[in-house]
């Protein structure tokens, strides 16, 4: 169907409110988002770090939002690009920008716990902008880990506190506690209410603790494109097995 651009504005107010600024045949999704143009303007700062030609490539978008980097892969020529989210009001806008952008992009409503249930690793995996909206972030880190990523995947988390790296300690004694008060120590900050009048911002990690936390759930880092941009790969387990070994029967 074609759309009118008056017909693509009648739309988009009606699928609103956006929190992805989409180009939808020169109508813009959210013109006034409080982080700019967003998310192009991140994406700019580490687009060039994903290879350009993904043909022949699958790609899982977990926490897709309205699509925009569902449909930037598809547009490098993805085969096949899948977008899960589970807010139906973000699905809709989804689906309404794969249409108008004549992209063929899938959207299921799916939640990041439920990942095993695609019985498919996906060459690249996009989990962006999530972790902090999870009550149990290490468990959906451990999950993706175990039964999607069958490449790259290009993760992404809101970072606050000290953006100092040191070696995390292997371990300490236990009345050595000053460890705990260096910046630099893994920190996850618990928001019991509400964190920029968002309350499904549940934690806000420092930048070592979002580094230790993929480490631990079993991924190598292997570049760091952006401030809170990294590409990762799977390497060795989760530590401790993880959360997720009673799922191990499943997939071995
Ligand atoms: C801040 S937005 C990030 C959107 C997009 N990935 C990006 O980077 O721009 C967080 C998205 O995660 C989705 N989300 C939150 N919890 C989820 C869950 N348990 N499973 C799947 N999606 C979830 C929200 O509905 C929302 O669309």
């Amino acid at each position: 169907m074609n759309f009118s651009t008056e017909q693509i504005r009648a739309h988009v107010a009606a699928l609103g409110p956006w929190f992805h600024n989409l180009d939808l045949g020169g109508v813009m999704t959210a013109p006034d988002h409080f982080l700019g143009d967003y998310p192009r303007t991140k994406w700019r700062r580490f687009a060039d770090s994903i290879p350009q030609d993904l043909s022949g490539c699958s790609v899982l978008d977990i926490g897709c939002n309205a699509g925009f980097y569902s449909l930037e892969m598809k547009r490098r020529g993805a085969d096949r690009v899948l977008g899960i989210d589970f807010d139906d009001a973000y699905l809709a806008q989804a689906r309404f920008a794969a249409e108008i952008s004549g992209l063929q992009v899938g959207f299921e409503k799916l939640s990041v716990y439920d990942v095993a249930s695609l019985h498919e690793r996906f060459d690249v995996v996009l989990f962006m902008g999530v972790l902090y909206h999870l009550r149990h972030p290490l468990l959906a880190l451990d999950l993706v880990r175990e039964h999607v990523v069958g490449g790259m995947m290009v993760f992404q988390c809101m970072l606050r506190g000290s953006m100092q790296v040191e070696e995390t300690p292997k371990d300490a004694a236990f009345f050595a506690t000053d460890a705990f008060d260096a910046p630099s120590y893994p920190k996850l900050h618990f928001i019991e209410h509400r964190y920029a009048q968002d309350p499904t911002n549940w934690w806000a990690p420092n930048r070592a603790c979002v580094e230790a936390m993929l480490r631990s759930s079993g991924f190598e880092l292997i570049d760091h494109p952006e401030e809170e941009v990294y590409l990762c790969k799977c390497a060795g387990r989760p530590a401790g097995e993880g959360a997720v070994y009673p799922a191990r029967g499943a997939s071995a």
